[in-house]
């Protein structure tokens, strides 16, 4: 499979876990070690990047081209356009757990299939393209499967999408609308991205780019946008505490990652004591944090359960990475269960007008305990990420909010209803 164009600041894929080296192709997995793969840059590319040169670029994740693998010529993108979502100071949140040193929500249901996964198929689908690729796939929890369907639309490319049985209606309607393939399989995310590394060795899938298997490495690094806009949003610094919630954990591993190079090519100072950061997982589904907890250095897999279905990842492809992030940073995981995601939802919904679906209830839910048990020190600047939007995810709150009043169309009714004082 030919290799990505000369425009790139990308220099060649490298293994995380032991550092070989291969060309930017379509390849996930070490030949040596099996370890994942990841993008590495020619970091003086990256240098010559400048605030200016991004300020002045379109408002989406494409003002950061010169930090991504893909996508540096506008006429050879695929995508939607996503990214610069708005980032929601939280005063009412901030007062209600204590936080005194600022509290921001970043709003990434605001996207075009509104998830942050938008970012990441932008990114992938680009990188796809100019790697020959002519039909598009992944196997999904839902956001990545209503994302990679639209783009496909847009593009007018076939896709074929897989995605749990399961899954919320608001998830595989948001899917099925853009006309491409959707298989609905039975088994759990695990199984469909099992599924799915069978298939994309196959001669049918050869013309295939799997978003999150074969192309992952360049999916991967579209997360990094979020970081970068939250330092640009904040008048380029880099928060002190981030609250990140996690599946195969690659989103926390790249926030991380864009806030290291911010400072590694000169765009950023580091906050005075460095930042921190935080992951938030559901009880049904906890793997990481129950690793991080138990001091163990491997994952052990799960069977997902809970209403989080965005999140129930498993056997987190990037697990360990993001414990290796918690770590270095001095941060924490926690975990919330269905009540406290339910919570999570309508406290987040309540203070800031954002209405997230259940992994934001997680990541809010995680920001409650986190401030309780005085790891998230509530005197440091905190930005938490809301990645998907609650109109997808409807049922999780469907039965605890409603009309508060039900009255005749009269002022008698409404006086009644205790809407007008007394006479
Ligand atoms: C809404 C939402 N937030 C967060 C995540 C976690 O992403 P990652 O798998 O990179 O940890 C997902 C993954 O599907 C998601 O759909
Ligand atoms: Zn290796």
């Amino acid at each position: 499979m030919t290799v990505l164009g000369t425009s790139s600041p990308a220099r060649n894929l490298a293994c995380r876990a032991c550092g070989a080296t291969y060309p930017l192709a379509a390849q996930h997995a070490c030949f040596e070690c099996f370890g994942p793969l990841e993008v590495a840059y020619d970091i003086d590319a990256l240098k010559r990047v400048t605030r200016e040169q991004i300020e002045a670029g379109p408002k989406n994740i494409w003002r950061y081209a010169g930090l991504l693998p893909a996508g540096q010529d506008e006429a050879a993108r695929v995508t939607l356009n996503p990214g610069l979502t708005p980032l929601v100071r939280a005063d009412n949140l901030a007062a209600e757990l204590g936080i005194t040193g600022g509290l921001w929500v970043k709003d990434d249901s605001a996207n075009p299939t509104h998830s942050f996964k938008d970012r990441v198929v932008s990114v992938a689908l680009t990188a796809a393209k100019a790697l020959g690729f002519t039909r598009y796939a992944c196997a999904s929890t839902g956001n990545l499967a209503n994302s990679v369907a639209a783009h496909a639309a847009r593009a007018g490319v076939r896709s074929v999408v897989f995605v749990p049985y399961d899954l919320e209606p608001g998830k595989i309607i948001t899917t099925a609308v853009y006309g491409g393939d959707l298989v609905a399989v039975e088994g759990s995310y695990d199984d469909v991205n099992r599924l799915c590394s069978e298939l994309v060795e196959t001669d049918e899938f050869e013309d295939t780019a799997f978003v999150n298997v074969n192309v992952r490495p360049f999916y991967a690094e579209g997360s990094k946008t979020l970081g970068y806009e939250v330092a640009e949003q904040l008048g380029w610094r880099i928060p002190a505490q981030v609250v990140i919630p996690m599946a195969s954990g690659e989103l926390l591993t790249k926030i991380d990652k864009a806030f290291e190079e911010l400072v590694e090519i000169g765009l950023c100072e580091a906050p005075s004591e460095g930042w921190t950061v935080f992951g938030a997982q559901s009880a049904g589904c906890n793997p990481i944090a129950l690793a991080l907890h138990g001091d163990s250095k491997e994952i052990t897999p799960q069977k997902p359960t809970g209403i989080a279905k965005s999140l129930n990842i498993g056997d987190p492809a990037a697990g360990l990475y993001a414990i290796e992030s918690v770590r270095r940073t001095g941060g924490w995981m926690e975990y919330a269960d269905d009540d406290e995601i339910r919570d999570g939802i309508r406290l987040l919904a309540r203070t800031t007008g954002v209405f997230p679906e259940t992994a934001g209830g997680v990541t809010t839910a995680c920001l409650v305990k986190l401030v309780k048990s005085g790891r998230l020190d509530p005197t440091r600047e905190t930005v938490v990420f809301n990645t998907g939007e609650g109109l997808k995810t409807l049922e999780a709150v469907a039965e605890l909010v409603g009309p508060t009043h039900r009255v005749k169309p009269s002022l008698r009714a409404a006086r009644e209803a205790g809407l007008l004082g007394p006479r």
